[in-house]
């Protein structure tokens, strides 16, 4: 089977550990096992016995998921290697060649990918910058039909953090359920919100809701690679099935630290720690944008540690991207990775004053610029 590259997850592979300012990342600057549990906790996992562990997820954990979707019990819940996992599966689960994936974009594209590779049509569904990132209801109500077999929407979105308002919300939930699709939604920036709200969760609004979470975003945990599904019951049984084929298992001390991050307290620390670095941060990059020689226009992100920046000059967004590496060694993301020419997605989820002298950088290169 021929797969396209996956351009954005490509470009950061092959870059971020060889530049001096990476703002490629989409989440928040990760926790060390210190941090996160103490001194210690962390001493204590030196005790973990370094077995397979229970397979699609340890009990505790899967019951701690859960809780986090009201109505959802463990069995509803597949503990993945990374939400990258859990999408993996779930897609190649449910479509096949022929078939239709109705498809939010921009977005982080390794479903569309995945389906492209497998013979599925994709009906992309744009969110549109003068709705301020909404998609045009009209225009999902024409693209969802009898033949869609699954909808997916990323939401908080990436690139964009827009999150789905609730009439749009609405709307893809009532498109799904008259055509009898899948309804696939990848909220792994849910709980990285800016303000104090949390993003509403789709699971229990149709009965043929699939949710992909993580930890990689919210928590600011990517190391972990710690993902999960949730889903009907008979549906996360057949994934776990087919998780027998990618990696067997969640790593056994991914599994221990996810269990301690879930709890309650804890929980609630990581995500305000979180979200004040993100809320500061913006500050930082607004200040920033509105200081630069190029013009650029930011919808504020609502969630995520992300930032979906248009500029205003005819320079390609690869070549732009590529040349600040080269030049000021620092590495954002070009529009091009997104399908979107004309705009970069910053990462401001790092630390400020790291943040603050990558911008410095950019804002060196783009005033050779103008
Ligand atoms: C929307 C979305 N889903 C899934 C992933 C994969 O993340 P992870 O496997 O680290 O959970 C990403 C990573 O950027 C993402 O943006």
């Amino acid at each position: 089977m021929q797969i396209e590259i996956f351009e954005l997850e490509r470009v950061q592979s092959l870059w971020e550990n060889r530049v001096e300012y990476n703002l490629t990342e989409s989440g928040v600057h990760p926790y060390t096992l210190n941090e996160l549990l103490g001194e210690e906790g962390a001493a204590a996992l030196a005790n973990v016995r370094l077995g397979y562990g229970q397979t699609n997820g340890s009990i505790p954990l899967r019951e701690s998921i859960a809780a986090l979707y009201p109505g959802a019990g463990s069995d509803n819940v597949l503990v993945t290697n990374g939400s990258a996992e859990a999408n993996f599966v779930a897609t190649w689960g449910t479509l096949d060649a022929g078939d239709e994936i109705v498809y939010m974009v921009p977005n982080y594209l390794q479903i569309r990918g995945i389906s492209r590779a497998m013979g599925v049509t994709v009906r992309p569904l744009a969110l549109r910058p003068e709705l301020a990132w909404q998609p045009d209801l009209d225009e999902l109500n024409t693209l969802v039909t009898s033949r869609t077999k699954v909808i997916a929407v990323c939401n908080p979105n990436n690139p964009t953090g827009m999150t789905l308002e609730p009439r749009a919300m609405a709307a893809v939930v009532a498109a799904a359920e008259h055509s009898g699709a899948w309804l696939f939604v990848d909220e792994v920036y849910r709980g990285a919100e800016l303000d104090a709200r949390d993003t509403a969760s789709f699971w229990g609004r149709c009965d043929r809701v699939v949710i992909t979470g993580g930890l990689s975003k919210a928590y600011a945990l990517p190391g972990l690679r710690l993902g999960w599904l949730v889903g009907p019951e008979a549906f996360i049984e057949a994934a776990w099935s087919r998780t027998d084929y990618t990696s067997i298992a969640p790593g056994i001390l991914s599994d221990e630290v996810a269990q301690r991050a879930l709890e309650p307290a804890l929980r609630a620390r990581i995500l305000e720690r979180n979200r004040s670095l993100l809320r500061e941060n913006l500050v930082t990059l607004r200040e920033w944008i509105a200081r630069q020689p190029v013009a650029m226009t930011l919808i504020p992100p609502q969630a995520g540690g992300m930032a979906f920046i248009r500029y205003d000059h005819d320079i390609n967004s690869t070549v732009l991207a590529t040349r600040l590496r080269e030049e000021k060694s620092v590495l954002i993301v070009a529009g091009d990775c997104f399908g979107m020419d004309g705009y970069l997605r910053i990462g401001f989820g790092a630390e400020p004053a790291y943040l603050q002298r990558g911008l410095d950088r950019i804002g060196e290169f783009l005033a050779t610029l103008a």
